[in-house]
């Protein structure tokens, strides 16, 4: 099959940079980005490509060169699925609230809203993709939705897990280390692996592309994220360890980081992991590993979440701790917000967790991040229902000036890594805050030596 006509369902994290880079190296094939949420869709139009809803390093260029000639963001779902060959579906798929496997289970309700959606619509043969994170078999389940509509259209199903990261997203789907596409074994499962490896053949060198069945892509996907993750989460855990010694955490990490074995990267002891894939993937693998009777793989991976947990709430404790045991209506501000640099999402961010705790503590939070805003910030807390929203409203309040936000507080906290945190000028910060003047650095961001020439009491993870 020759691909002219691509649709997307969820104009999300995942599915906004991905169809941009393949309308932008595919010019001869239009992609239609769908979603049900108007907002997110006009944003996505706005005349200002500064104002699309997703913030990533070179998103916006990519977004300005293709929209309008080959890419489309549009509400018409139907329409979108109507007309092309090829539909990737990249909704969300949250960990379930409620019902069996609450806390664990993906929610694959918007997966299924799509394929009876697709099997509705569709008149003409196609080949689904699924590029959200799903757990192992979702691909089944899609099918048996889609061969079941007796219309006589045939649905050819393929997993093609997506890897980039936030914030490097574009430079991820422009240089993948490799794009794996999963499909069945049958010659039109075959064809339709083909079809789309033609389509990512336009910029990735084909030995990157590599072929597996379906539900040996769904496991890569969950693998992945669960040992990136462990690493995080075995860092961090020294990190603790690092504090009772006299050992530092970024000179170990160094140190065995050099090991060709081990390697340099996603070494860095941080106040946690974040961000919508780590957790849920994991806790995936968790709930499939116990509904097939593997109890010690299921605790096995599980405590990968346990110790990211712990870190989190350590990182409060010791704030309180070190605010001589109370921060009652002290002034903590946070610097950073989103889940890590380079991002607005803020999805699973330690910040919230921590901002949490010491909530919970009393402590009045001033909060700067140079790309989230205050609406975003309450809305995150106020999903975690431990209060009333009025209650949060009382206790956080955001600043769109780092100095300002900084005035007067008895202690700073680092939660995520923005380069720019680098470049203030702290004696300045210092010497508008109250002494002893803090810094808990969750990110390991800023030079210690320096710091404590400055004045602070200087804190990092794992020294
Ligand atoms: C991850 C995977 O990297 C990506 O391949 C997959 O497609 C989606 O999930 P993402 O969540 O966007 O990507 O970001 P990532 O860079 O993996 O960071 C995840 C979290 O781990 C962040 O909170 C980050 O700050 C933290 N982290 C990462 C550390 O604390 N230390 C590290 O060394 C690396
Ligand atoms: P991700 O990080 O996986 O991309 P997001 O939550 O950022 O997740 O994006 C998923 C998008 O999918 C949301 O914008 C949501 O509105 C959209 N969506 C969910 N279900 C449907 C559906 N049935 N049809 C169209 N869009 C949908």
């Amino acid at each position: 099959m020759k691909i002219t006509n691509i649709c997307c369902i969820g104009a999300g994290y995942v599915g906004g940079p991905t169809m941009a880079v393949i309308a932008e190296k595919c010019p001869h094939i239009k992609v239609t980005v769908v979603d049900l949420n108007e907002a997110r869709i006009a944003a996505w139009n706005d005349e200002d490509v500064n104002n699309i809803p997703i913030y990533e390093p070179g998103l916006n260029e990519i977004v300005a060169k293709a929209r309008g000639r080959n890419l489309f963001f549009s509400t018409e779902v139907d329409k979108a699925i109507d007309e092309a060959e090829l539909i990737f579906i990249s909704v969300n798929t949250p960990t379930k609230t409620y019902g069996t496997g609450k806390g664990m289970a993906a929610d694959l309700k918007y997966i299924e809203l799509c394929a009876r959606q697709i099997a509705r619509v569709a008149k003409t043969d196609k080949i689904i993709v699924e590029k959200s994170t799903l757990p192992v078999r979702t691909a089944e389940a899609i099918k048996s939705i889609l061969n079941n509509t007796g219309n006589g259209v045939q649905f050819q199903i393929l997993s093609n897990p997506e890897f980039l990261a936030e914030g490097t997203a574009v430079q991820d789907l422009l240089h993948p280390d490799r794009v794996l596409i999963g499909g069945e074994t049958s010659p039109e499962g075959q064809e339709a692996i083909e079809t789309l490896v033609d389509v990512y053949a336009h910029w990735v060198p084909r030995e990157r592309i590599l072929k597996t069945n379906v539900w040996s892509s769904e496991l890569s996907k969950l693998t992945a994220n669960a040992f990136l993750a462990q690493r995080v989460s075995s860092i961090n855990a020294i990190s603790e360890l690092c504090e009772k010694t006299e050992a530092n955490v970024n000179e170990v990490a160094k140190a065995i980081g050099m090991d060709s074995r081990i390697g340099p990267k996603f070494l860095k002891a941080s106040v946690g992991f974040g961000g919508s894939c780590f957790q849920k993937d994991i806790l995936n693998l968790v709930y499939i590993s116990k509904a097939f009777g593997l109890h010690e793989v299921a605790d096995y991976w599980e405590q990968v979440i346990i110790m990211n947990d712990h870190q989190k709430r350590r990182f409060s404790k010791n704030i309180v701790q070190t605010l001589y045991n109370t921060v009652s209506g002290k002034k903590i501000t946070f610097l950073g917000w989103a889940f890590k640099k380079d991002t607005n999402d803020t999805r699973e961010s330690a910040a919230i967790y921590v901002a949490d705790d010491l909530i919970n503590e009393q402590a009045n939070i001033a909060l700067y991040d140079p790309k989230v805003g205050h609406k975003q910030v309450l809305s995150d807390l106020n999903y975690l229902e431990t209060r009333q929203p009025a209650e949060n409203e009382k206790y956080i309040k955001t600043f769109d000036d780092p100095y300002q936000a900084c005035e007067n507080a008895h202690a700073i906290a680092i939660l995520t890594e923005w380069d720019e945190f680098k470049a203030y000028d702290w004696k300045k910060i210092y010497d508008s805050m109250l002494k002893p003047a803090f810094v808990f650095d969750g990110r390991n961001l800023l030079d210690p030596a320096e710091m404590r020439a400055i004045g602070f009491v200087y804190q990092s993870i794992g020294s």
